[in-house]
């Protein structure tokens, strides 16, 4: 039997509703914010990610599903969406068309992790970037964009955690510091921070090894170290955070996964959740579109993980989907209604409502056994009787009556009775 890629995910037809329920609400609060949808292909070239996210991530160093195609080129299928965000700006110069572009997206993403509890090989991701400001209204806006949704959905226990991770300038220095701290006990350290150590020194803070942790601990702080612009800036977006009501902690220690960040950082993570306990990160990329060969754009994002979300809402028993209805189950008694039936169905269906009729040839017990099993609200029986009388037998299952309606008039029946 050929099944699944590990890691993967079959969503079954009793589970999509929840993704539909959640995708709208995404959909209904991105238009309040005024953001605006964009669509990039599932695999880009294999540099967009490398430069963009940075060679010594774990995305890109450990975890990209990359391949050469037939004609040797070498694709990866996407990891992460703003670097593609980023790369659809520039190649469509969506600056020329919009001072400021707001975009959002939903998407299938994949990475080559260790498959666990949340922790998915081909997951989903919703976010949303602001391409083309540095004010820290756009950060704050971006954080409150995440949040809202968050409690639009009914999530409580969130953590909100935020830190600066500053510019090339004040880096400089803090690199210089951060190095002195780890150069005493560098042999200790896992043979992916002795390689971060000459080249991205600030990985070694993103390790998850135990060893490495615990030696980071009393590590310089970055924010101590913040060049006067940096530090006005993520002071203006704590101020602003404070004046939107959302209740944040600083983490000094934290510097996300990807290089492209600059200035402020975050993560919101849920109590719901084990060891991968982060619904939501993003950050601001100041740096992004040029290290991408595009115009000087400054910009803020964020992502979060729907298989995620659906575990936290799963947990706190929210329910956004309805209980699926089918309005009109076809009860055909006989090779003669049966004939009829599926004209009779085109006829409902043109009026809105979802109809179906019995395709197995099933007893009337075993029919009504279905309808029930799919909770409808009408049941047409359509039998020798029924067709020699040029009527239906309707039963109403909500009130649990039986009336008999003629043809000509069941269609309007129908549209009135299920207005009700
Ligand atoms: P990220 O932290 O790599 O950031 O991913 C964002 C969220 O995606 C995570 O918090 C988590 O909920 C979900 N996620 C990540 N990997 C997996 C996985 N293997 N299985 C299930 N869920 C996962 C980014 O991707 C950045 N592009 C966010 C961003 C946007 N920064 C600026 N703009």
């Amino acid at each position: 039997m050929i099944r699944r890629i590990k890691g993967t995910q079959d969503i079954l037809p009793d589970e999509t509703p929840k993704w539909v329920a959640l995708e709208n609400l995404i959909r209904k609060m991105m238009g309040r914010y005024n953001f605006h949808e964009l669509r990039t292909p599932i695999f880009e070239q294999t540099q967009l990610f490398a430069r963009g996210i940075g060679q010594l991530t774990d995305i890109v160093s450990k975890e990209m599903y990359t391949f050469l195609d037939r004609g040797k080129k070498q694709l990866t299928l996407k990891p992460e969406m703003t670097a593609p965000i980023m790369r659809a700006y520039i190649e469509n110069k969506l600056y020329a068309k919009a001072p400021l572009n707001k975009l959002f997206y939903i998407a299938p993403l994949f990475r080559q992790e260790n498959p666990q509890a949340g922790r998915l090989r081909q997951f989903h991701q919703f976010g949303a970037e602001t391409l083309g400001t540095p004010d820290p209204n756009a950060d704050a806006e971006m954080i409150d964009l995440a949040w809202s949704i968050f409690k639009e959905i009914g999530l409580t226990n969130l953590t909100l955690r935020l830190n600066s991770v500053g510019d090339p300038n004040c880096r400089a220095d803090y690199k210089i510091k951060l190095k002195e701290y780890i150069r005493p006990n560098l042999d200790k350290y896992c043979p992916d921070c002795q390689r971060r150590y000459d080249e991205n020194p600030l990985r070694i803070l993103d390790c998850k090894n135990p060893t490495c942790v615990a030696l980071n601990q009393n590590a310089p702080k970055l924010v101590d170290n913040l060049c006067d612009d940096c530090r006005a800036h993520y002071d203006a977006v704590k101020e602003q955070l404070h004046r939107l009501n959302i209740p944040f902690a600083e983490d000094p220690y934290l510097v996300r996964g990807l290089d492209y960040y600059t200035r402020t950082v975050f993560e919101i993570t849920s109590s719901a959740l084990g060891a991968q306990n982060a619904i939501c990160g993003g950050g601001r990329y100041d740096l992004l579109a040029k290290e991408l060969d595009g115009p000087d754009t400054p910009a803020v994002g964020f992502a979060a993980g729907i298989e995620r979300l659906l575990m936290v809402m799963e947990q706190q028993g929210i329910v956004l989907a309805k209980k699926a209805r089918l309005d009109v189950f076809l009860a055909p008694l006989g090779d003669k209604a049966r004939a009829e039936g599926l004209a009779w169905l085109q006829k409902i269906r043109a009026t809105g409502l979802s109809a179906e009729m019995d395709l197995l040839g099933r007893s009337i017990k075993a029919q009504m056994r279905e309808a029930n099993r799919q909770n409808t609200r009408f049941v047409l029986i359509l039998g020798e009787n029924e067709l020699e009388k040029q009527e239906f037998a309707v039963k109403l299952m909500d009130k649990g009556e039986q009336i008999n309606v003629p043809f000509e008039t069941i269609i309007d029946f129908l549209e009135k009775e299920s207005a009700k």
